[in-house]
């Protein structure tokens, strides 16, 4: 049988914020589920994008003093070049600003409002600008916008209004009728319980003398479209909707990821736009909770906002997969610390998995030299432990947990096959058969089970930690054009050729001590002794000093000097090369995706024959050294004062 062609969207983002820890999860939780589904032998198709028009877009444009253009196209590129970096591979990337994009959406404007699902009215109502949308009374908390806790301000306009009360029998309907459309069950609960209250019609457009950056509607240039209508069209016109074959292909088999707070639009507005526009719905909504940062909510004001370039240079890409999908359950909010990642690495990662690697690893090629014996693994003496047929329910449960999107469930049934590898080696003690002449048969299949076991595992593994998978199937002399990825192939116990030669053992992930990540550098027990304070200077000395925040892009040793470390970073408008005394207390790692402290405008000089323009400012006292870094994030190029 075919696998089904498998369609997977996450949120647009908007690009009023630089990516973070929320919009790192839906992004590889997409990338996980794709990449299962490619196991399966699916045509697979993963889009992301960014939102790119509205009130927040030019008000942070205006903040930072560049045209919305400028400013959209920046932040949108950071977006589209971090997901390689964490390995998710979208096959499109779409912005709202594209031109296919918005002529899809000026076409489906068009066709609903000439149908007359469309009508223009006054309106008065309760405006929260940080959401951009009208609230009810009922959804405030105190008078409060729940999600800002700020007051909405009372605003009175003429507006376009989308008639969604028509479609709301309709859509209670197709709920009962498609038990699994919206998942987790919770979720579809929430949208039920919407439901019973009689749906308000959802205001769709802004006059132009209000906001410009948006899509001016096809039946009244005075107005432009807003944020839903605009940006959930995304997900049929990055297909070619309506004649292209993506569209044809991919579309019946739609499935989107969203964090809880867009349920509303998915759940409600999406399908009945969609019903309206004469478009089957989608197939599946999978909503996930919220990450909060230290037990609190993440967020710009409170500086907890965690920075997934630094997560990748500090951790490692499959670290930070395996973490994010292990520790939250799909569905409900969890909670996000580093030292829960650390945790997670050295007893999972190090402890589990790298050690009975390296384990099953050193005693093959301790007992065989490292050439695969010619044994039939299902055969011979079982120890009353059973490592094929247990694979085969870990398959059959690990599969049901990733169709359901509960990829911490998948992860669990991994692991608990690892547990049970591990006392597999402890019960038939292969070092004690290795010492009896005529244990030899028993001591093969002891260790091609094992080797077995490694290769189911590494199949397994591959959805959420894919560079981990290939370094594991590497040493099992699986050959890499094969699709060994494919559950059929997993599946097939006594897959490793035999007489081949493996490679020793590497190890998978070191342990980390939290001291080096989470300490501070310490002062000296009897107190720092600082320079004395420089004669003072007047403001307009001051001025002559240019600061600028500053991300580090890429940063390396530089050969020969080992205090020297060669930085390359974004200062916004450029990016510049800059060299820093401080490689003795930072690796280039450290310091990747950091927004440091630059003095921009200090005369270049020659450094062990690379050009540094410009000097990174750091605490250094004796041994030592702190780099500055800035509290709350803040766009590469923002001036100091
Ligand atoms: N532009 C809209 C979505 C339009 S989709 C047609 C938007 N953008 S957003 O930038 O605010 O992204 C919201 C999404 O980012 C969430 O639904 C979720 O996928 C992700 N997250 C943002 N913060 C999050 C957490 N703290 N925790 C988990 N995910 C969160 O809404």
């Amino acid at each position: 049988m075919t696998a089904a062609p498998f369609y997977i969207t996450t949120p647009i983002y908007y690009v009023n914020a630089q990516p973070h820890l929320g919009h790192t999860y839906t992004t590889i939780a997409a990338d996980v589920a794709r990449r299962y589904h490619s196991m399966n032998g699916a045509d697979t198709f993963l889009l992301t994008g960014t939102d790119e028009h509205g009130d927040k877009i030019v008000k942070a444009a205006e903040k930072n003093g560049v045209s919305p253009r400028d400013y959209v196209d920046r932040i949108s590129c950071l977006f589209r070049d971090l997901w390689p970096q964490l390995n998710v591979s979208c096959d499109h990337f779409i912005r709202t600003t594209d031109p296919d994009h918005i002529a899809i959406v000026e076409q489906i404007l068009q066709k609903i409002y000439d149908q007359g699902d469309i009508y223009y009215s006054e309106y008065e109502g309760l405006y929260c600008f940080d959401c951009e949308r009208f609230y009810n009374t009922r959804e405030l908390v105190d008078g409060k916008c729940p999600d800002h806790g700020k007051a909405p301000e009372a605003i009175r306009e003429s507006n376009y209004f989308f008639k969604m009360s028509r479609y709301q029998q309709w859509l209670i309907d197709t709920i009962h009728e498609n038990p699994a459309l919206i998942q987790p069950e919770r979720y579809r609960n929430e949208i039920l319980s919407f439901l019973r209250e009689p749906l308000e019609d959802l205001c769709i457009s802004r006059p132009k003398s209000r906001l410009q950056w948006g899509i001016t509607l096809p039946f009244d240039d005075q107005y432009v479209t807003y944020v839903w209508f605009d940006a959930l069209i995304n997900y049929i016109s990055a297909l070619g909707y309506p004649d292209g074959e993506n569209f044809r292909k991919f579309w019946p088999h739609a499935r989107h990821v969203v964090a809880k707070d867009i349920l509303k639009p998915h759940g409600i507005y999406w399908p009945i736009m969609l019903k309206a526009a004469g478009i089957d719905i989608y197939k599946h909504l999978y909503v996930h909770g919220y990450w909060n940062v230290d037990e609190s909510k993440m967020s710009k004001s409170l500086g907890n906002v965690v920075d997934p370039n630094y997560l990748k240079a500090t951790y490692g890409t499959d670290a930070i997969r395996y973490f994010l999908m292990r520790e939250m359950a799909f569905g409900l909010d969890s909670n996000f610390s580093e030292s829960a990642i650390i945790s997670r690495i050295n007893s999972d990662l190090a402890n589990d998995l790298g050690n009975l690697f390296s384990r099953v690893l050193g005693m093959f090629h301790k007992y065989f030299q490292g050439t695969v014996p010619d044994c039939m693994p299902e055969t011979g003496h079982d120890f009353q432990l059973d490592l094929k047929a247990d694979s085969e329910k870990l398959i059959s449960d690990f599969s049901g947990a990733m169709e359901r999107f509960e990829f911490h469930r998948a992860l669990a049934t991994v692991w608990e096959y690892i547990g049970k590898m591990n006392k597999y080696v402890d019960v038939t003690a292969p070092w004690e058969l290795a010492k009896q002449k005529e244990a030899r048969n028993q001591l093969e299949t002891v260790i091609c089970n094992l080797l077995e076991g490694l290769r189911v595992v590494s199949g397994l593994i591959y959805p959420v930690m894919p560079e981990t998978a290939g370094t594991i199937q590497e040493h099992l002399g699986l050959d890499p054009q094969r699709p060994f990825y494919r559950i059929d192939e997993i599946r097939k116990w006594g897959s490793i050729p035999a007489n081949i030669t493996l490679p020793k053992a590497v190890t998978l992930f070191p342990r980390i001590d939290p001291e080096t990540i989470l300490s501070p550098v310490k002062p000296e027990a009897e107190g720092i002794r600082t320079a004395p304070i420089a004669p003072e200077i007047g403001i307009d000395d001051f001025s002559k000093i240019d600061l600028r925040a500053a991300r580090v892009l890429h940063a390396e040793k530089i050969p020969k000097a080992n205090k020297l470390l060669k930085l390359e970073i974004d200062l916004g408008s450029e990016t510049r090369t800059i060299v820093a005394g401080i490689a003795q207390a930072y690796s280039p790692e450290q310091l990747v995706g950091k927004t440091v402290v630059v003095l921009a405008n200090l005369k270049p000089a020659k450094l062990m024959g690379v050009r540094s323009q410009g000097m990174l400012l750091a605490a250094v006292e004796g041994d030592g050294c702190s780099v500055a870094v800035l509290d709350r994030d803040m766009p590469p190029g923002t001036r100091l004062k």
